[in-house]
């Protein structure tokens, strides 16, 4: 039995939060943003809008176009950094009783921007073992809720969104996720953190004084390491698989910076035309980037049953994952 990303659904909020917007609210520019980034404009969600409730709507749409009735779901999966709650409920719980699916197996991860193609590695090896059979991914994020405003290193950005696909077991080894490769670096956890409100420095007035509840990076670094990795990453799954850059009908990677995504990509000799960007438009939306890239290239029309994506992506962790995925949907 092999494991096959049947369907793919995305959900970004309505408001839009340009670079202009931002010129008023920290010391940037739009020409700075987008010569360093790539980024013209990220998606807010609205105050009444958590976590779960993009993640709920990315769901419905997969689960529509997989064509299966959501009673044949028998595992969720949630990829957050901004979960609904702390410590519990999961939001894939809460997913799971928005979408009154109940009874099933439903827990979240934590890998940052790399939770997408993380959780294909789980479903993988779920659907493979004779385990699950309908899996739901979903990554999600209200990234906004973890962002500090004032911190022109980190609020140009993020944006919110979320996106899902439906795995489901398949005998056709011409619609399979072929390989999953996904790795971590633990020594590097300070350089992309959430410090507070966690264990270590619980939540307390002086943790929020010292906003320790929002994301801290140091870019510069993050950047240059990501460069390295994702370029490594890719050669070596394609290695692996004895497949070449030219194999590839679409190079689908986490979309945090332009500038990221044109290293990788020219070091590869991979043609832009195949090459999916958003990032102009969704800023990064951390584990709901690469569904939701997916999805845009799928509603485009330029992802047909069969074609061969290439998923490459980086995150805190520091994690980082890539996959070969063909894509067996309609
Ligand atoms: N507007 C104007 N100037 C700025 C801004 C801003 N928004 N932010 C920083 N600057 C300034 C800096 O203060 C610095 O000024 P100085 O030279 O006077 O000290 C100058 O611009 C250059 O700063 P750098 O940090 O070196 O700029 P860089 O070219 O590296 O771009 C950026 C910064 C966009 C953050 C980049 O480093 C980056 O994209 N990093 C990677 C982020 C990422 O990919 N994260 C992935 C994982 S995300 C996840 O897992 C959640």
């Amino acid at each position: 039995m092999y494991a096959s990303l049947k369907s793919i659904g995305s959900y970004a909020p309505s408001q839009i939060l340009t670079n202009a917007d931002l010129e008023k609210m920290v010391d940037t520019s739009d020409e700075w943003i987008e010569k360093r980034t790539g980024i013209k404009e990220r998606r807010i969600a609205a105050s009444d809008e958590a976590t779960s409730d993009l993640g709920e709507k990315a769901a419905r749409i997969a689960i529509e176009r997989a064509g299966i009735e959501k009673e044949e779901i028998d595992l969720i999966i949630c990829a957050t950094l901004s979960p609904d709650h702390l410590c519990m409920p999961s939001t894939a719980c809460v997913i799971a009783a928005k979408l009154e699916i109940h009874n099933v197996m439903a827990f979240d991860i934590s890998a940052a921007c790399s939770g997408f193609v993380y959780m294909l590695s789980l479903a993988k090896a779920f659907i493979e073992s004779g385990a699950k059979k309908n899996i739901l991914l979903i990554g999600a994020e209200k990234i906004s809720s973890v962002i500090d405003y004032t911190d022109r290193g980190t609020c140009i950005l993020f944006g919110d969104g979320a996106g899902a696909a439906i795995i489901s077991a398949t005998e056709d080894k011409n619609l399979a996720i072929l390989d999953v490769h996904a790795s971590s670096d633990g020594r590097y956890g300070d350089y992309l953190i959430t410090p507070g409100c966690g264990s270590k420095f619980p939540c307390s007035q002086e943790t929020l004084d010292n906003k320790l509840n929002y994301i801290k990076m140091r870019g510069n670094d993050v950047y240059k390491i990501a460069v390295k990795t994702l370029t490594n990453d890719v050669i070596d799954i394609l290695e692996k698989n004895n497949l070449d850059a030219s194999a590839i009908d679409h190079f689908i990677p986490h979309q945090a910076n332009f500038r990221i995504i044109e290293a990788v990509r020219a070091k590869l000799d991979f043609p832009i035309e195949k090459t999916v960007l958003t990032v102009a438009k969704y800023g990064n939306t951390s584990a709901a980037s690469i569904p939701m890239a997916i999805n845009d290239a799928y509603e485009e029309g330029r992802i047909q049953k069969g074609d061969l994506m290439l998923l490459d992506t980086f995150g805190g962790g520091f994690t980082w994952a890539s996959a070969l995925v063909r894509f067996g949907g309609k």
